[in-house]
């Protein structure tokens, strides 16, 4: 258990402000020329099939992405990964969106090679000499050498894979015995642990709709971490280790770091109720894309109520492959 699992301490000095517009254009258009599909005023990538992304990648979205990554070294306390990693020499980013990440660690790592994959090419064209990026899908047999990575990274993936245990088997067929796998993701449910969260609050009922959506899509999200653990265990990697950690929505937390954290996430969850919901819940659950868009914007408006103290959970497990 990691100590950020414990119970947040709220600030009871934070005061109510940063109220924010919302706008929402349900237009839908789509393209067969550009590959991709406009749905309820975002941008999905349609390549490997219109069913394939259910998260947008559009410009909102790749600005979140990046919000996500620095939201995210914050609370790994300034680290890239958790994974005690020496010298890595060529390391895999699986679905790797901005490529924010693989680029950084090519910047920390200089001597590593590093390879960022994705079903949607949006990730910049100017990067470290020593980073690249492929367009592919996770779920189709990997072209990568046995043995060819001694670290591969797969975070915030949940809504995009079906079949976690074949995308594993891939992943571990690819790394170097002692290379180590990690596997993060973010939880849909919203928590309290204050009794600041009443039953009806529509955050908790955005994350309850999310669940069922994702359910249903064949792509639950992780629940706790013993989740991710257990898929690593069952892919065969060894010395597995896990961790929660809280993302608390805005300024609430008396740590100076997870209050930090907090206004960022309040920022990126903006964006983020639509990226997660509207396909999702027009797609999967059958709401109309007016249904769907309140629910997202009324369970962003939940999260600006300075007297609920919500979070989220962030999934994080890594485990590494026996020598043989
Ligand atoms: C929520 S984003 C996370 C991006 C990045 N991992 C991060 O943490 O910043 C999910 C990304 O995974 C990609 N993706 C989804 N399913 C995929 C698949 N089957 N194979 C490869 N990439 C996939 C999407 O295109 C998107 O860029």
């Amino acid at each position: 258990m990691s100590s950020q699992e414990s119970e947040i301490e709220v600030d009871l000095s934070s005061d109510p402000e940063y109220a924010s517009s919302y706008h929402t254009d349900t237009t839908s258009l789509s393209s067969s020329i550009n590959e991709y599909v406009f749905e309820n005023g975002r941008r999905y990538h349609s390549y490997f099939g219109v069913e394939k992304n259910l998260m947008p990648t559009d410009e909102k979205e790749q600005d979140r992405l990046d919000l996500h990554h620095e939201i995210l070294i914050r609370l790994f306390d300034g680290r890239l990964h958790k994974a005690p990693l020496d010298h890595p020499q060529r390391i895999l980013d699986v679905g790797t969106g901005t490529g924010i990440w693989a680029i950084d660690m090519a910047d920390q790592y200089p001597m590593a090679e590093v390879v960022g994959m994705d079903l949607s090419p949006i990730q910049p064209k100017w990067v470290p000499p020593n980073c690249k990026f492929e367009v592919d899908d996770a779920e189709k047999d990997w072209a990568y050498k046995k043995d060819s990575f001694d670290f591969i990274h797969i975070r915030n993936l949940a809504q995009g894979i079906s079949n976690w245990p074949k995308v594993l088997d891939d992943a571990y067929h690819c790394l170097q015995p002692g290379g180590y796998i990690e596997l993060s993701d973010t939880g849909v449910t919203f928590h309290c642990d204050d009794g600041t969260m009443l039953p009806d609050n529509t955050a908790k009922c955005w994350g309850e709709a999310m669940t069922e959506a994702m359910a249903k899509a064949g792509r639950p999200p992780p629940s706790d971490a013993r989740h991710l653990r257990d898929r690593l265990t069952a892919a065969g990697l060894v010395d597995v280790h896990s961790y929660a950690i809280k993302q608390p929505f805005g300024p609430w937390a008396k740590d100076k770091r997870l209050k930090e954290a907090g206004i960022m996430i309040w920022i990126m969850a903006e964006e983020g109720f639509t990226s997660y919901g509207l396909a999702a819940f027009t797609r999967m659950l059958g709401m109309d894309s007016e249904e769907a868009a309140k629910l997202c914007r009324d369970g962003y408006q939940a999260t600006r109520e300075r007297k609920s103290h919500l979070y989220t959970v962030h999934y994080v497990a890594y485990g590494r492959k026996p020598e043989e």
